[in-house]
């Protein structure tokens, strides 16, 4: 029987992000090259998002490609952002049907042209749908995202839209990549690794870690569910005691 029973339906997380780990790892242990890694990363990509789907997850967002990933190998960059564009338009039908929209984070102007293209058309495309909202990290870094908040804040305070006085954590949160998008109320790392690899710094404040020793390539539909369950067992006190929830 599917782990998926045995959530509590009143307390599912809004929002679930997740740092896709391991691809390489495990594309090495089959002897084959880390391409082949990332090729089978894209089919946990679609068994998570149709889990989320199902456990009624209103945000999924997944680290696909952050800003320090720019510096590895260029032919694997070039074969990342191959596969990403194969991949979203491979699947914009799937999620038209799903009721899934398509959003992202990140300096997108930074992706290659048919990349970014192709991007815009399939957020545009489901921009109307009321699922799930799969969020793709990409060209992403949290200290790439405050700094640009950071101008963006200076900018209109000199142009008279912002005063300083006015400027608080909500000001800020308007401010980020994600301003229309809740905080995680949960984080999932795979492959073993307990960093945070600069992803949404300013948005995890107060959410739950939930690490995992399995490579993403895989982690699976009950991984997830598994996660979720976890979650579900602690008690979130947001610097409270626990007399006081
Ligand atoms: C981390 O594994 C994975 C990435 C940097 C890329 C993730 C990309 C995908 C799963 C495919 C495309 C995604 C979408 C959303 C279509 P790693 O290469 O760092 O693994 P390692 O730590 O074992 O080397």
């Amino acid at each position: 029987m599917s782990l998926l029973n045995q959530i509590d339906k009143n307390n599912i997380p809004k929002h679930i992000a997740i740092i896709m780990d391991g691809n390489g790892r495990w594309a090495k242990k089959q002897g084959k090259e880390r391409i082949w890694g990332h090729q089978a990363g894209v089919e946990s990509v679609r068994k998570v998002v149709e889990a989320a789907a199902e456990a009624k997850i209103q945000f999924l967002t997944l680290y696909a490609f952050s800003t320090e990933n720019w510096n590895r190998p260029k032919q694997e960059v070039d074969a990342l952002m191959e596969l990403l564009v194969n991949t979203i338009v491979a699947e914009v039908g799937i999620l038209q049907k799903n009721n899934i929209s398509l959003k992202a984070i990140g300096n997108l102007k930074s992706l290659p042209g048919n990349c970014h293209a192709e991007l815009q058309k399939a957020i545009q495309e489901t921009s109307a749908n009321t699922g799930l909202s799969l969020v793709l990290a990409l060209s992403y870094s949290s200290k790439w995202e405050i700094t640009n908040a950071i101008k963006l804040i200076v900018n209109d305070i000199l142009n008279n839209r912002l005063s300083k006085e006015d400027v608080n954590e909500s000001t800020i949160d308007q401010y980020l990549c994600t301003h229309s998008i809740p905080d995680p109320e949960l984080l999932i790392r795979t492959s073993g690794e307990y960093r945070i690899s600069n992803f949404l710094l300013w948005q995890i404040a107060y959410t739950e870690f939930y690490f995992t020793k399995k490579l993403w390539p895989e982690f699976g539909k009950e991984d997830f569910y598994e996660a979720i369950i976890d979650f579900q067992h602690r008690e979130r006190r947001f610097g409270l005691t626990s007399e006081q929830l």
